[in-house]
């Protein structure tokens, strides 16, 4: 651990199949008036609506409806959002859904009280809150991003063309999650998938860094060989409670600001994949999915070590007579086949990504350096080009 760093996350979680119930412990904590933010209707059909809304009721809350986040949610639906916000002075922001109501919610959270343009202020300019920012709760209806236990809010600007995510502070993160992994039985077997590669590449982008002997790295091997393992369970049998939690609690662990601790944090195939967001509003797990294999083969040579403790600690390569490069790739090509079972997308053509787009995708691309190579544009573009 030769990084300096401080550790606080704040959110406060409620787990298991009786979660919900704790919601009524949280409740009097805030005003009377909660924004219900949802998506597209998953929750009227599975009951989680009517479940979370007799809970508000029994509190004495004014409900003020905020439906309709769209997955990967745009700067117009948060406009949207923070009016409706100031219209019915809300106390409590409380998001049902999956990521991107979560992250939806945060948004709207520091924009309320704050006078300028939020995807100027927060996606462009890339300010932090200088403003009152309202509460924010989270009731979890898909596993994947960690948005219930971290600052992300990730928006889509389909005219500019761009999707950023801005991590806020731990003044930003929820107050509160409630994490029900059966609520997550009714997500469609392409969602699930799509939620268990997000996690996975979580891990990924933390792990892919740094060359100092760091306990975050046996930490990530860990939450890696849990999500492999229930993944393969879920897949077969989707209402396994016991893989659907254990795949839950490490989503949250996966990018709650635990693993990244004394990392610099590589964060490229999520580059590559918002700007494929961008372009085509791709469901952001498949698009990670997609463009992860290309770009771990143009990486590897120059973190071959890590290829090769990933291969022997993650995926249990044998590296007995085989040179680093053999073991670095054996455990890629078991990489592939679990990502084949799980169902994900595995190039960009799937996604409905075209060769024109290419360099619309490539203008979108962030380019970090905290991995172990930093990728310039011509990289970028043979990447993409090697997803299709
Ligand atoms: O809108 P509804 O009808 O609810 O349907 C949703 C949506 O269509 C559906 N769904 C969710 N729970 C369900 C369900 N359907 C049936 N039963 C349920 N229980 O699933 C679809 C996808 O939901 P969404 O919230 O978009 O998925 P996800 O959790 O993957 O969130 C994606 C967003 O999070 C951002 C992504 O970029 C994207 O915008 N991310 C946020 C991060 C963070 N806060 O740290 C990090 C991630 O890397 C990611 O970038
Ligand atoms: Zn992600």
């Amino acid at each position: 651990m030769l990084g300096n760093f401080s550790y606080h996350n704040p959110t406060k979680l409620y787990f298991g199949d009786d979660a919900l119930q704790y919601l009524n412990d949280e409740l009097p904590k805030y005003g009377n008036t909660v924004q219900l933010i949802y998506g597209g209707g998953s929750i009227k059909k599975n009951g989680i609506y009517d479940a979370v809304t007799k809970i508000l009721k029994d509190n004495g809350k004014t409900i003020v409806e905020d439906a309709g986040v769209m997955p990967n949610p745009t700067a117009d639906k948060l406009r949207e959002g923070v009016q409706i916000a100031r219209e019915n002075h809300v106390d409590l922001l409380l998001a049902v859904g999956g990521g991107s109501c979560c992250d939806y919610a945060k948004a709207v959270s520091v924009s309320v009280n704050c006078d300028d343009d939020p995807w100027d202020k927060y996606y462009i300019r890339f300010e932090e809150p200088d403003c009152a920012i309202v509460p924010v709760g989270c009731i979890l209806t898909m596993a994947g991003t960690g948005s219930e236990m971290n600052g992300g809010a990730v928006i889509t600007n389909h005219e500019q063309k761009l999707k950023i995510g801005h991590v806020f502070g731990d003044n930003v993160m929820p107050k509160f999650s409630i994490l029900n992994p059966t609520f997550t039985f009714s997500l469609p077997k392409r969602q699930m998938a799509a939620g268990i590669y997000d996690i996975f590449n979580h891990i990924c982008e933390q792990y892919f860094s740094g060359d100092d002997d760091n306990t975050s790295d046996y930490l990530a091997e860990a939450l890696m060989k849990s999500v492999i393992h229930s993944s393969l369970i879920a897949v077969e049998d989707p209402e396994n409670y016991e893989a659907r939690s254990n795949i839950m609690w490490t989503a949250t662990w996966a990018l709650n600001t635990l693993i990244s601790r004394g990392k610099t944090t590589d964060w490229m195939v999520h580059m590559l994949g918002q700007a494929v967001g961008a372009i085509t509003d791709a469901t952001h797990g498949m698009t990670l999915a997609a463009v992860s294999l290309p770009y771990y083969n143009f990486i590897k040579p120059y973190g071959l070590h890590k290829f090769v403790r990933f291969a022997k600690e993650v995926w249990g390569v044998d590296p007995n007579g085989k040179s680093d490069e053999q073991i670095a790739d054996e455990g890629l090509a078991k990489m592939e086949s679990w990502m084949k079972k799980i169902g994900v997308a595995m190039n960009l053509s799937e996604l409905g990504t075209t060769p024109e787009m290419i360099e619309d995708i490539a203008n979108a691309t962030i380019l970090l350096d905290g991995g172990y190579k930093k990728l310039d544009r011509d990289d970028v573009v043979a990447v993409l080009k090697a997803s299709l």
